[in-house]
């Protein structure tokens, strides 16, 4: 059975965390979430990711993402070890609580496991999955990086960005977009249709096959 992507529900899981019983579901509300998984507390990669996403609180908050964590210890070894997130970037405070799966069940679940890392017992770790949720509780984008990969918290951000906009404006984000520049229309919008939906106007690329469908309007 193919594990959790784009499109599905996430399940409904209860689970400890460092801010007591989470119901996914529940926390997840009318917001969109990023949920984002760790192979193991004290570890370093895991240690600078975490106190990233700390930095970064602020700006998902604007927006009205929710951030939560997940690593496979419980919620006690979690408090001990944001004493030495928070203590690594001095000034940084982790607000978002971070789950617990120390019987790795829910990784299995959330489709975040990694076949190639193992602890010393030789059991499975997660990967470096994020999902972003939609309130719909909808899985609306995935990365998947390995344990040696840490991730880069800016192109969570953009990630964020580009969902936000293109669900308010039904459009889509070219490559490398970043916030105030040209969006693209829908391939499955019609140029009638562009020119009531983006009175502000839209430019067509000239392109050899002449199709017209590589539209640029601003949001
Ligand atoms: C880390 O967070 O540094 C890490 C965790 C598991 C395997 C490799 C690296």
């Amino acid at each position: 059975m193919p594990g959790l992507t784009i499109g599905d529900t996430v399940p409904n899981l209860e689970l400890d965390s460092t801010h007591g019983r989470i119901r996914i579901h529940d926390f997840v509300g009318d917001s969109y979430v990023i949920l984002f998984s760790h192979p193991a507390d004290f570890t370093p990669v895991c240690t600078t990711e975490m106190a990233s996403m700390a930095q970064y609180a602020a700006e998902f908050e604007k927006r009205g993402v929710k951030l939560l964590g997940i690593s496979c210890d419980d919620a006690a070894s979690h408090k001990e070890w944001i004493k030495d997130i928070e203590a690594y970037k001095p000034g940084t405070k982790l607000t978002y609580p971070i789950l617990a799966d120390p019987d790795r069940d829910a990784i299995k679940q959330l489709n975040m496991v990694d076949p190639d890392e193992k602890d010393a017992e030789g059991v499975n770790l997660p990967s470096r999955t994020l999902h972003i949720v939609g309130p719909d509780k909808k899985v609306k984008l995935s990365f998947l990086y390995p344990a040696c990969t840490g991730r880069n918290m800016d192109e969570v951000l953009r990630a964020v960005d580009s969902l936000l906009v293109a669900a308010k404006h039904k459009v889509a984000t070219p490559a490398n977009w970043k916030p105030g520049e040209c969006v693209v229309i829908s391939p499955g919008v019609s140029d009638e249709e562009a020119k009531k939906m983006f009175p502000q106007g839209f430019q067509t690329a000239d392109l050899p096959s002449k199709k017209g469908y590589l539209r640029f309007t601003k949001v």
